[in-house]
């Protein structure tokens, strides 16, 4: 069998790595994988760091699409996309998640009939404002083989009609979707011995021992909006300030770009000051999970960070108006704050006064996600 696997965006990177690993481990001999990077990310630091450290192999090809508006960074990507795929000839199409890169494989793959695997499928913000809800909606329904991290991930498929009753053969007719755990609880299972022995991050920021609070902030209807992004880091700050704890900010690039323009002069120039807030480069997977491992509590608007706060059991403050991570706000480990100055504050004090009292149940799988849906792409053909 022969598979297409699209990455673009450092997430999807970091997660085609657990498919990859379980291919080379256990299906070598019956799936052949091509891997499309579309260059949607393409710094060192948002793209090449993950394939080398996380040992996926090198992409096959590079569509160095690059950074544009979402018409012209998605059309640019389905032509590319659809040129390779009617070369390839490839049994299923393989899309993570919810990014552009995601959407144009989408289209690219069912306009000219090659099925589509969706991983991470059925998740929902219920937000339409968000660029991820349309790709993601557009996905699924276009998807033959739809894997779900999560139950409320299955039961939202089944609320858009998709019959979980279905039987084999799957086509985008009549999809298959199957509820298998999350590929990103595979990996930080299986990188955090290796974080452990390789990653520096700790003494190189000079946060060992310490309690220590870690931060990313993304998203464009945070860095993009003036007063969102004032609240957001006007709360960092006071916390910063009135604890006297470290807060660890690894700054995508579109924050970093945009903080000094975003920000009041006088908050800027505080928070470019203090002596508690660490604004560094975006680090790699390896120490990231040094970083969410050893930290005391998460404050973030990304969604795969939400997750991985969970897999090591530390409590996350959520920089947005909702979550498709809903479990972890149900079982009293995230909290919704969007970007109210008052509520991250509140949010942060309440985990600190009530971090001992919370449980991490095992929602997200067996750390064999990957392994399932190998088996699921070759049980269908
Ligand atoms: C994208 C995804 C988002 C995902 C995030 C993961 C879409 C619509 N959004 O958002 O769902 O959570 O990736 O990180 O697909 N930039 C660089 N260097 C890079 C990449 C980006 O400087 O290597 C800067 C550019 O100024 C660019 C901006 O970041 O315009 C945004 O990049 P883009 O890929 O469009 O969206 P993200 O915010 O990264
Ligand atoms: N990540 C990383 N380095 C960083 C920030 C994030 O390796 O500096 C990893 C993080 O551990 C998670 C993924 O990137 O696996 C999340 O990506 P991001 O927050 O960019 O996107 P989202 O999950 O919100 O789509």
């Amino acid at each position: 069998m022969k598979i297409v696997t699209i990455i673009g965006a450092r997430p999807q990177i970091i997660k085609a790595a657990a498919l990859s690993r379980a291919i080379k481990k256990n299906f070598k001999n019956y799936i052949k994988e091509v891997i499309v990077h579309t260059g949607q990310h393409y710094d060192t630091t948002m793209s090449q760091v993950f394939i080398d450290e996380l040992g996926i192999p090198e992409p096959d090809y590079n569509l160095n699409i690059g950074s544009a508006s979402h018409g012209v960074q998605t059309a640019g990507m389905i032509k590319g996309i659809e040129e390779i795929l009617l070369k390839e000839k490839p049994d299923y199409l393989v899309l993570y998640g919810d990014t552009n890169s995601t959407l144009a494989g989408a289209i690219a793959a069912s306009k000219i009939h090659v099925p589509i695997v969706h991983i991470e499928a059925g998740l929902r913000s219920f937000n339409k404002s968000m660029p991820e809800e349309i790709n993601r909606i557009m996905c699924d329904h276009a998807s033959t083989l739809l894997f779900s991290p999560t139950k409320t991930g299955f039961n939202n498929l089944v609320k858009e009609g998709f019959n979980p009753d279905n039987v084999k053969p799957f086509t985008a007719d009549n999809p298959g979707i199957f509820h298998c755990g999350d590929v990103m609880y595979d990996n930080s299972l299986y990188f955090k011995k290796i974080a452990e022995d390789k990653s520096p991050v700790l003494k190189d920021n000079n946060l060992e021992n310490k309690r220590f609070i870690l931060s990313t902030i993304h998203r464009d209807n945070n860095t993009d909006n003036p007063e969102r992004l004032e609240n957001i880091f006007s709360a960092l700050y006071e916390i910063a300030e009135e604890s006297g704890k470290d807060i660890v900010l690894p700054l995508h690039p579109r924050t970093s770009k945009i903080l000094d323009k975003n920000l009041s002069q006088d908050l800027y120039d505080k928070v470019i000051n203090s002596k508690f807030i660490k604004l560094i480069p975006p680090v790699s997977f390896l120490d990231m999970i040094m970083l969410e491992s050893n930290c005391e509590l998460v404050i973030t608007d990304s969604g795969g960070v939400q997750k991985e706060a969970f897999f090591f059991k530390k409590p996350v403050i959520i920089l947005r108006s909702e979550t498709e991570w809903i479990e972890i706000v149900d079982e009293g480990c995230g909290i919704i704050t969007d970007a109210d100055k008052n509520k991250i504050k509140e949010s942060y004090y309440h985990f600190i006064e009530n971090s001992g009292n919370l449980n991490f149940p095992g929602i997200f799988g067996d750390g064999k996600a990957a392994e399932f849906i190998c088996k699921t792409m070759l049980d269908n053909k």
